[in-house]
Formats: C-alpha cells, structure tokens, sequence
C-alpha cells in the first residue's frame, strides 16, 4: 500500500509541476489550474484511503464545514477584495501546518526523532507567523487597521530578540522533547513576530507581503511533511515555497525595489486611495464622449491602459466592444499591462481574459513601453499609479523608482476615472494638468458605454 501511495503522489507531484507551468500564460492557466486541483483531489484522496483513519467523523465535518466556507467566499467575495482573501487563505494554511504538527507531536506522545523535533519546531515557529502577519495583512486591506506603517524605535532589534528566543528554546525542546510548555510560549513569541513584522509594512506593500507570506505557508506546510513524513506535503509546501518567493521577487523588481526595502522601509501611506490632493487649482480640461470618438476617428493607433478602476466598475466587456468597434473602423488597438496595475498579480489579464480579448493583444510593460511615442491615442481606464511621471523623478513619492507605462509620449492622452483624486500610493498625476489630456470624468462603465455610443453615431 505504502508503495502505490507513494506512486499515486508522485503523479500527483508531476500534475502539480505542470499546472504550475501551465499558470505562465493566461492561454494555458485554467488548464493548469484545472490539474493542479486534480492533483490536489488525488493526494487528499489517497491519503485517506491510505493512513489508518479511525475516525471519519471529524474528517467529514471539516470538509463540509470547509467546503461551505470556500463556496461561499468565492461566490460573495469580489474581485477587488481577493488580496485580502487570499491572505486570510494563507493565513489559514500556516495555522493548519503548525496545528497538524502539534498534533503529531502530541499523538506520538512526545517521541518524535530529532529530524521531527525541527521540523515541528520550524512549522510552529513559521506557521503561527504567517497566520498572525496574514491577519494584520487582512486587516490593512479590508480597512479594518490603516494602512499606514506603524514604526516604533527598536522595532527591528525586538523582531530579532524575538525570533532568536524562539530559535534557543526550540534547541532546548530539541535536547528534551517534553518541554511541552516551551513549546507553547514558541508559538506566542511567533504570533507576537508576525504582527510585529508586518506592522511596519505600508498598505501599497501589501501584494509583496501576502505573497511572501504565501510563500511562508508553503514552508510550514513543508515542515510539518517532514514531521508526518508524508512525501506529498513536503513536495507541495516546497512548491508554494518556492512559487511564492519567486512572486514576490517579480513584484520587487516591478516597484524596482529590494524585498529588504519593502519588508524594513516603512514606505506608504494609508491606502484609502480617496485623498484629494491640491491638484484641483491646477487647469483641467474635461471634455465628452462625442470628443474623444472624434479624436479616435482621426487615429490610426491606441494603446489602451487599463488599472484598478476598470475592476471596480466591471468594464472590462464595455470596454472590448469599443476595441471592437474601433478596430472595425480601422485602429489598431493593443492594450498594456503594468505588473502591478489593479490589486493582484495579473488582476488585469484575468479581467480581460474573461471579457475574451485575445492574449497576443495584452502587451507586458517591457513589450510596449518604447511604442508608446509612435501612438496616436492612449486610452487610460481608471489607471493612475501605474502612469504617474512622479514615479521617474520625485524622490519623495511612494512611487519613486517604480518603472511606470509612458502614456505621456503619446500624441493624445484620454483619462476616464471619476475625479481627480491620486491613486493607491496617494501621489497626484501632473498628467491630469497636461495639455495633450483629455479628461473624461465618469465611473468607467457609464463612460465607456457612452464612448461607445458616440463611435457608433459617427
Ligand atoms: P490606482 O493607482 O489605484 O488608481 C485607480 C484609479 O481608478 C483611481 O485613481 C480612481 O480614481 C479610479 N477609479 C476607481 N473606481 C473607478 C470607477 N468606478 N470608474 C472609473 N475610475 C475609477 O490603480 P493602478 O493604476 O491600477 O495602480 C495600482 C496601484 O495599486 C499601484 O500603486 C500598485 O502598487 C498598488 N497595488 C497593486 C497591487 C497588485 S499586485 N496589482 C496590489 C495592491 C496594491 P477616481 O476615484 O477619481 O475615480
């Protein structure tokens, strides 16, 4: 039986390494997802069937329990709230690590070898962090915290004081594996370590953080394989390991900042996104639906720029009619994607995915960022940090040094958002004040749907 288990988990592993795969391009990712949780559904399923289970009760009120929570969240939770449901998610799993393992330690009645001693040390210590740091990330973002870093002198040093004491009882529990109390005052000092280290982190940090966390669940989820030995857990809890801090390295290098920076500088502001700056007393030019569809009838070209706001009002649809619409009248209509336009990782590809625009149309910022000066029109829909010039010289920006999409070298630049408010970073964009932009006031559904209809009535 051990030996078909371990046969069953390795197909399972394969399945995992190609869904992963599969996840690099929107073209193969629903596949890719589609295997991963076959995988998932195999390895659970032969584990059960595999391990003397005496009690199936507790199993099957935890699944059903689970399930209902799971279905619900994903049917109620919307788009614009999955970073935080995907921290909380984290969060979970590393508590569910950390939890099995002391169970373990507990069922064999204190017996572990010393390689299960470790492990169940680095799973409490890892675990119990990434639940305490993914509920402080859950309540930044939900609104519940502010976002603002909370900075206090010594922080640093107490983290370090912290995690170093953790360590040294744990090499005692290690000499003597009934120091059971040792155990639990590890787990406090790693719940106080996780708040702790993720206080300090601005709102704007926030993806970096989740996904570095996720990255954590992973390792605890590893841990605790070792102390069960069970293959398939330490293979999948490497696997998010290792995919999490590979996430989290692409969103470093896309804010052009180290994981130290994020992680120690205390950068950011509360992440309302609604704070008015002085902006207002700078001129303005508004303008209609029925002026841009004039501007799009003298263009041959139109890069179109979608961020945060086209999420918010579900224009994504609209939004590929009017490509659409204009492509039929002859313009050539691509679209550009910041890494971290919207509020996720690729929150942008899955919205245009579901409004089915063609993948090869979706353009990575270093595909597309040199075309932009041979560009008649830029379309803009509710994007802001992502093209703020701030970014390339105001040394005291949230944004400075954040490599941004140059919509300001096209010949025309049209901005749909709904004020003049600043965006995520709290920074106003100088190019609302430029000559050649065109402000078009309006929630991006209603205003697409009129460009839309002033195409139309050309
Ligand atoms: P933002 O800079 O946040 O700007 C979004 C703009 O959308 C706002 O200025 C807002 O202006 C407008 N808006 C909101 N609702 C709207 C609606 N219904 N209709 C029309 N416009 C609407 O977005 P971005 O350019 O996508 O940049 C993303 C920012 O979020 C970056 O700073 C990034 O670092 C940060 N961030 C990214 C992620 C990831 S991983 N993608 C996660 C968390 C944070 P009005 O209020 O005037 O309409």
């Amino acid at each position: 039986m051990v030996t078909i288990t371990n046969i069953v988990y390795l197909i399972a592993a394969i399945f995992f390494i190609i869904g992963l795969k599969n996840l690099g391009s929107p073209k193969t990712a629903r596949q890719g997802n589609l295997l991963a949780m076959t995988a998932m559904l195999i390895a659970v399923l032969v584990t059960l069937l595999d391990r003397q289970i005496l009690d199936f009760s507790y199993i099957i009120a935890g699944v059903i329990i689970g399930a209902a929570i799971g279905i619900v969240s994903a049917k109620k939770v919307e788009m614009t709230q999955m970073p935080q449901m995907v921290a909380i998610f984290n969060g979970f799993g590393g508590i569910a690590s950390a939890l099995v393992a002391f169970s373990e330690y507990l069922r064999t009645g204190n017996s572990l070898a010393i390689d299960g001693l470790i492990t169940l040390i680095l799973s409490l210590i890892i675990g119990t962090l990434t639940f305490t740091g993914s509920l402080v990330a859950f309540a930044k973002l939900q609104g519940i915290m502010r976002g603002a870093p909370i900075v206090f002198p010594g922080q640093k040093w107490i983290n370090a004081i912290l995690l170093t004491s953790a360590l040294v009882l744990g090499v005692f529990v290690i000499f003597d594996a009934s120091l059971v109390s040792f155990l639990l005052i590890i787990v406090i000092i790693a719940a106080v370590l996780g708040v702790l280290s993720v206080i300090p982190i601005g709102g704007a940090d926030m993806p970096v953080v989740i996904s570095l966390l996720n990255s954590y669940s992973g390792l605890a989820a590893a841990a605790t394989g070792f102390v069960l030995s069970n293959n398939i857990l330490i293979i999948s809890g490497a696997l998010v390991g290792a995919s999490g801090i590979i996430l989290t390295q692409i969103m470093c290098k896309a804010m052009n900042r180290s994981l130290t920076n994020v992680l120690f500088a205390a950068v950011g502001t509360d992440d309302s996104g609604g704070v008015s700056t002085g902006g207002e007393r700078k001129k303005v030019t508004e303008y209609t639906a029925e002026d841009a569809a004039m501007v799009f009838d003298a263009s041959q070209s139109l890069i179109i720029i979608p961020g945060y706001g086209l999420a918010v009002a579900q224009a994504q649809h609209i939004l590929q009619e009017l490509a659409e619409l204009l492509e039929n009248r002859g313009v050539a209509v691509r679209y550009a994607i910041h890494p971290v336009a919207g509020r996720m990782p690729g929150h942008m590809n899955v919205l245009l995915a579901e409004a089915n625009v063609p993948y090869e149309k979706l353009l990575e910022m270093d595909e597309i960022n040199d075309d932009f000066q041979n560009t008649d029109v830029v379309l803009v829909i509710g994007a802001n940090d992502v093209i703020n010039p701030a970014a390339r010289y105001k040394k005291d920006s949230a944004l400075y040094g954040m490599p941004i999409l140059n919509a300001d070298k096209a010949k025309t630049v049209m901005i749909v958002k709904r004020s003049l408010s600043p965006g995520f970073a709290g920074e106003d964009n100088e190019l609302f004040y430029d000559s050649k932009t065109m402000m078009l006031f309006g929630d991006a559904k209603k205003m697409v749907t009129d460009l839309v209809k002033a195409v139309k009535d050309l």
